[in-house]
């Protein structure tokens, strides 16, 4: 949520800083800004709309200078125009200063500065920090490091914070409480960001900051102790690129069965039909002593945390369920000593997943991470876990991490299961299905590139004006993530509800125009699914059902095939073409798939 990018070194700053955010822009894309420092002063561009307003606004002559800090907005404190868009400075227009995050004692300072005489000129919580900053360095602060520091004694809350001084125009100062700041080690310059993606372009080489550090930049190098030294990330810059592809959304979709195979390698142990979770850095004792697995998450991690505790229920026998993050960490839980909880995170930065692990540490509980971005908060303030391998997600709606988490969770319950009563047989049955999934998702992804599949469904009902997802027991969780993606990225109005609760309300509104998706496993449940299907469309709502199993001759309006799969694993299987039907639909009605409306890909506020 909201991205970040400083730049010092030889090259001029502002074309840096552009590329930079254009490659952030998922993280927030309603205002853009750049501060560049040149000859003592700092100018500073802003504008609201997206990055690409930015550049047209600079047009042919941006700002000279060799360093600089830019920063593109999703908006919390303040409308998205031009006076909230980030960089904000101090009166005198000598300090800059970019910030992600919350600073929650905002009123307060903002009340303080105006009885000193500052005047506000934004309603945001960050233009604070400009002026205290350049109230510090004018209260004598030998460095501008020494001013940033008194400046955030003050302030409660999170922040990744840039800061620029006209002054000292060789130099930027990042600082990081609970919200990322990366720096790239090029050669002879530095990048600093909020995420890899714009870091990467130019080194691989990096620091991640840790919480509570307060670092001074220079073209030569970092003054200021980093914590954690220097690692070189495997990730390139053609990670965060198209390839070909015409949206993020569709590449990312495409990656999913490289992204199995990768949460996959290493960990499938055959010989013992279990799965390797070195991770987890548990014995068999200590899973056997777990009684119940709570997951939590937020969105598409928490549907994903479902289809989870439905894995771990049928595989290990334990009760296991799945909870938004956002309400556990609010509702004083109860924490059981017992209970193994799970925190979900595509990003490892969502703030209420990382406040509901904060919450269960300081009561004692044990719980791990299923995360995909290593090094994050939420990783880092887990310690142990199952890191998701998806490589990383740009697109705002979340497809590679969610398959992974899916994927992830059925390893855990195989490996919960197998300290307890999952036999040999269902756990070799289990890791041959596991194996056989990039496959099966490529001949998902296949048939609807050959034959437009999905593509024609989407087409036929685009213009609904809504629409069900229904899906029963393990598949539940795969209907309401199928309407989340559908709503997410078309704006269509999507509901899901489990199959067996349609009759006791829902069924009032199918009518022709009411289309259902009905996600149907070849389970044990089938015919119950099929009756489902029969009651929809007596009342005359068409349906469209997703499915692995062979379903009576036009029992359905449309069907979209998957291939056959282990029971268990079949919701992690069922969820592709629901992608696939939220990506289309969102492309027939021409909307920007990768930045939906009102959106951000993570979001590190309440
Ligand atoms: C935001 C995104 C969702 C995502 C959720 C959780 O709401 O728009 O796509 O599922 O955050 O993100 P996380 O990074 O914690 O998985």
């Amino acid at each position: 949520m909201c991205g970040i990018v400083g730049y010092v070194g030889p090259r001029e700053a502002a074309g840096v800083l552009l590329d930079g955010l254009s490659r952030l822009e998922y993280r927030g894309y309603d205002s853009a800004g750049l501060a560049v420092a040149h000859r003592r002063k700092v100018t500073v561009r802003r504008t609201a709309g997206r990055v690409e307003d930015l550049r047209t606004l600079l047009g042919d002559a941006p700002p000279p200078g060799r360093s600089g800090v830019a920063h593109t907005r999703w908006a919390t404190h303040g409308e998205p125009n031009e006076a909230n868009a980030h960089p904000h400075t101090d009166a005198s227009g000598r300090v800059a200063i970019v910030h992600n995050g919350i600073v929650e004692n905002a009123d307060a300072l903002r009340g303080a500065l105006t009885a000193r005489g500052v005047v506000l000129r934004s309603d945001t919580d960050s233009e604070a920090l400009a002026h205290l900053v350049a109230e510090a360095l004018d209260g004598g602060a030998a460095t501008l490091a020494d001013a940033v520091r008194t400046a955030l004694a003050g302030v409660e809350g999170t922040y990744g914070l840039a800061v620029l001084d006209a002054r000292t125009p060789d130099e930027i100062v990042v600082a990081r409480n609970g919200s990322p700041i990366v720096l790239g080690i090029g050669d002879g310059e530095m990048v600093v960001a909020s995420d890899l993606a714009a870091v990467v372009r130019h080194t691989q080489k990096v620091v991640f900051l840790d919480d509570g550090e307060i670092v001074t930049v220079r073209a030569d190098g970092i003054e200021g102790s980093t914590r954690i030294g220097p690692t070189t990330v495997d990730t390139g810059s053609e990670d965060y690129a198209l390839g070909g592809h015409p949206d993020f959304l569709a590449k990312e979709i495409a990656e999913q069965p490289d992204a199995i195979r990768r949460a996959l390698a290493g960990r499938l142990d055959t010989r013992f039909a279990t799965a390797r979770l070195g991770g987890l850095e548990m014995d068999p004792r200590e899973l056997r002593g777990v009684r119940r697995v709570l997951f939590l998450g937020c969105g598409s991690a928490y549907y994903a945390g479902e289809i989870g505790a439905g894995l771990v229920e049928q595989l290990a026998r334990i009760p296991a369920a799945a909870e938004p993050a956002g309400e556990f960490r609010h509702r004083n839980p109860v924490v059981d000593p017992d209970c193994l909880y799970v925190a979900v995170s595509q990003s490892g930065e969502t703030a209420d997943t990382l406040a509901a692990v904060q919450e269960l540490r300081r009561k004692g509980g044990r719980v791990i991470g299923a995360v995909n971005v290593i090094g994050s908060a939420i990783s880092r303030e887990c310690g142990t876990g199952v890191f998701l391998h998806s490589g990383p997600e740009v697109s705002v709606a979340s497809t590679k991490a969610v398959t992974t988490m899916g994927v992830s969770f059925a390893m855990l319950a195989v490996l919960l299961g197998r300290v307890r009563d999952l036999s040999v047989a269902d756990g070799r049955r289990l890791l041959d299905g596991l194996a056989a999934l990039p496959r099966h998702v490529e001949a998902v992804l296949a048939d609807d590139a050959a034959h437009g599949t999905v593509a024609a469904v989407a087409q036929r009902w685009a213009h609904a004006s809504s629409m069900f997802f229904v899906g029963r027991t393990r598949c539940s969780p795969v209907a309401r993530e199928g309407a989340q993606k559908l709503k997410e990225i078309s704006y269509c109005h999507a509901e899901a509800y489990p199959a067996s609760e349609l009759k006791h309300g829902p069924l009032a509104l199918v009518t022709p125009d009411m289309p259902s998706v009905v996600v149907v496993p070849d389970d044990e449940l089938l015919g119950k699914n099929v009756g489902t299907i029969e009651q929809i469309r007596a009342r005359g709502g068409p349906v469209i059902a997703v499915t692995d199993a062979e379903l009576p001759a036009g029992l359905a309006d449309a069907v979209l095939r998957v291939p056959r799969t282990e029971p268990e694993l079949a919701p992690i299987l069922l969820g592709i073409p629901l992608q696939l039907l939220a990506r289309h639909t969102a492309v027939a009605l021409g909307r920007d798939v990768d930045r939906p409306r009102n959106l951000a890909k993570s979001v590190t506020v309440e």
